[in-house]
């Protein structure tokens, strides 16, 4: 068989006529209906939907108290540090898309975690040659240096309308006295119990008693609410300067970690401009680098955007979004990383004219193997998780996903600090082209460096149409953007946040060259009709927690839904 065209030299040439047609930012000119006379300018109230009810109730106690949506946001990140330690913290980091509603402005917060100055890939293979897993994923090695405090700071500072004192006050209140862990939390310590053990200040927090903390007791994490007390009091250096600062380096160190007092000092959150395009009449703001989900995000919707998926039958609508995924996963392998230290071709990778030669190379009725797609030249030198959902009474609005990456990061509590550290390092690609825990795959653009942010799949993305308006997201590894892009795709079908919360997923992410299918995604006729296309389908057990508000701005009716397959969360309407 051979491959049908040569659309990447299609698509280039393409580029090269039209260059100045497809800038990122293509937004629908809503604004106008926005603020038209049947359609309401502010929600008048708020909602917020988060995986735990106790986070979701942390942000409305600060919206009660006159803060605002990115407020409620601090307050929910700094909770869910202390309720959620599995999946997202303070040791951990974030990214963010705001949406500002009195002058319509769109911001990107990366609060990425960075590798430290040490950093050397020999620490991340074996002797054989082969890639250890346990450096990449388990105690200090495996942990980049922590930007969720810095950037938390940044959005207080530039965003908020209370003080940092006010929106961190609740995490500080739970740590400090305490709450009961859900199934999940007891679940979760109970699954990495053999890691935790190998570090004292870990066993300590987490399993009191040797054991995980038991049903209904209380369980409180004074060192954590010390540590956020000190950010609430002095921002950046409460964190990355100080007691904290010296305390989390002589942890690190006495575990065989290399991060140095310069490492903490020099880390900076930032701002960045969010990548923004159009899609049947819908404005969608997402995460540009060092995310690789808004590319991905923007490269499927712009093939989409050629195919009517409405009047397909269910197999011929998977064939054509799988195709458009396995397309945007391969450029994520190939092109991304770090914007701040690689060169990445952007404006071809987002514009209309390169999805259409990817269009092209989709056949009607058969899949690609993604063995014949071919490489990008990308690799030559110099080229180069929870998430939560905010809408408060003005229409700001905060799409924000978190992670510490890997249940409880890397296991390791840095001692009297309160912080258990991430294991984003595995997000680079440690040992080029080994998958890292999620299947990917990377190249130069993801390898390691000094001060360098690792690539990631957050998909943090806020959907503004005419007349209905999203704020969605969700955990998950590489399936983060698949389930956000069909999250978006049922919105715009009109579907409810519960329905887009609710709905079955299915995710291709280039290699492996497999379909992951969710039970109950597709009945027998479609799963036959893709494996007569040539799918491989694989069942997946584990769908990401999805939690999206929507504003309908005819009847300016607010929706906050968390997803069902975790029973701990809360969508909430103020
Ligand atoms: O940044 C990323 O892409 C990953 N560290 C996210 C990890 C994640 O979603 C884990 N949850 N299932």
């Amino acid at each position: 068989m051979s491959f049908p065209l040569n659309w990447r030299v299609l698509s280039l040439s393409l580029l090269l006529v039209g260059s100045t047609a497809f800038a990122a930012d293509g937004a629908p000119k809503t604004a106008a209906a926005v603020h038209s006379a049947t359609l309401q300018p502010r929600p008048g109230h708020a909602a917020i939907a988060s995986a735990n009810f106790i986070a979701t109730n942390a942000g409305l106690e600060v919206l009660a108290k006159g803060g605002n949506a990115f407020d409620a946001a601090i307050a929910v990140a700094s909770t869910l540090s202390v309720v959620e330690p599995e999946s997202s913290g303070i040791g951990g980091g974030f990214m963010a898309v705001l949406h500002r509603a009195k002058d319509g402005h769109d911001i990107f917060i990366d609060a990425r975690e960075t590798a430290p100055a040490a950093v050397d890939r020999k620490d991340y293979v074996n002797p054989d040659g082969s890639p250890n897993r346990d450096t990449a994923l388990k105690g200090p090695l495996s942990a980049g240096i922590p930007g969720e405090p810095a950037g938390l700071v940044l959005i207080a500072k530039r965003y908020g309308r209370l003080s940092l004192q006010q929106s961190l006050a609740p995490a500080i209140r739970i740590a400090r006295d305490g709450f009961k862990p859900d199934a999940r939390l007891r679940g979760a310590i109970a699954g990495e119990q053999k890691d935790l053990q190998r570090w004292p200040a870990s066993v300590a927090k987490y399993l009191p008693d040797g054991k995980p903390p038991a049903e209904g007791a209380i369980w409180r994490d004074p060192d954590q609410a010390r540590a956020w007390e000190l950010i609430a009091a002095h921002g950046d250096d409460g964190f990355y300067r100080g007691e904290t600062a010296q305390k989390l380096i002589a942890a690190v160190h006495a575990a065989g970690g290399n991060w140095t007092l310069a490492d903490l000092a020099n880390y900076r959150a930032k701002e960045r401009t969010p990548i923004v395009l159009n899609y049947r009449g819908y404005r969608v703001v997402t995460a540009p680098p060092p995310s690789s989900g808004g590319v991905a995000i923007a490269e499927i919707l712009n093939i989409l955007s050629g195919f009517d998926l409405s009047k397909m039958d269910q197999a011929h609508r998977v064939h054509t979004i799988v195709e458009a995924m396995r397309r945007a996963f391969r450029d994520h392998n190939d092109y991304l990383g770090d914007p701040d230290f690689v060169k990445m071709p952007l404006d071809m990778l987002l514009s209309p004219y390169y999805a259409d030669g990817l269009r092209q190379s989709i056949l009607p009725d058969k899949a690609t193997p993604s063995s014949m797609l071919p490489r990008a030249e990308a690799n030559e030198p110099g080229m180069h998780t929870t998430h939560f959902s905010i809408i408060d009474a003005d229409g700001n609005m905060a799409a924000v996903t978190s992670t510490v990456n890997y249940t409880m990061g890397s296991t390791f509590v840095a001692e009297g600090t309160g912080v258990l550290l991430n294991d984003e390092m595995d997000d680079f690609a440690l040992v080029p082209n080994k998958p890292n825990v999620y299947g990917l795959l990377g190249s130069t653009a993801n390898a390691p460096e000094p001060g360098k942010r690792m690539l990631s799949s957050m998909s943090p993305s806020i959907v503004i149409g005419a007349d209905r308006t999203a704020v969605i997201g969700s955990p998950g590894g590489s399936t983060i953007i698949t389930q956000v892009l069909e999250g978006i795709l049922h919105f715009i079908d009109g579907e409810s946040a519960q329905q887009i919360t609710a709905h079955k997923r299915f995710h291709h992410q280039y290699m492996p060259d497999e379909v992951m299918v969710e039970d109950g995604t597709f009945d027998a006729a479609t799963s036959d009709a893709l494996t007569r296309m040539g799918y491989t389908l694989k069942q997946r057990e584990s769908w990401g927690f999805m939690n999206v508000v929507t504003w309908d701005r005819k009847t300016n009716k607010l929706d906050a839904a968390s997803d069902p397959r975790r029973p701990s969360g809360l969508g909430k309407v103020q």
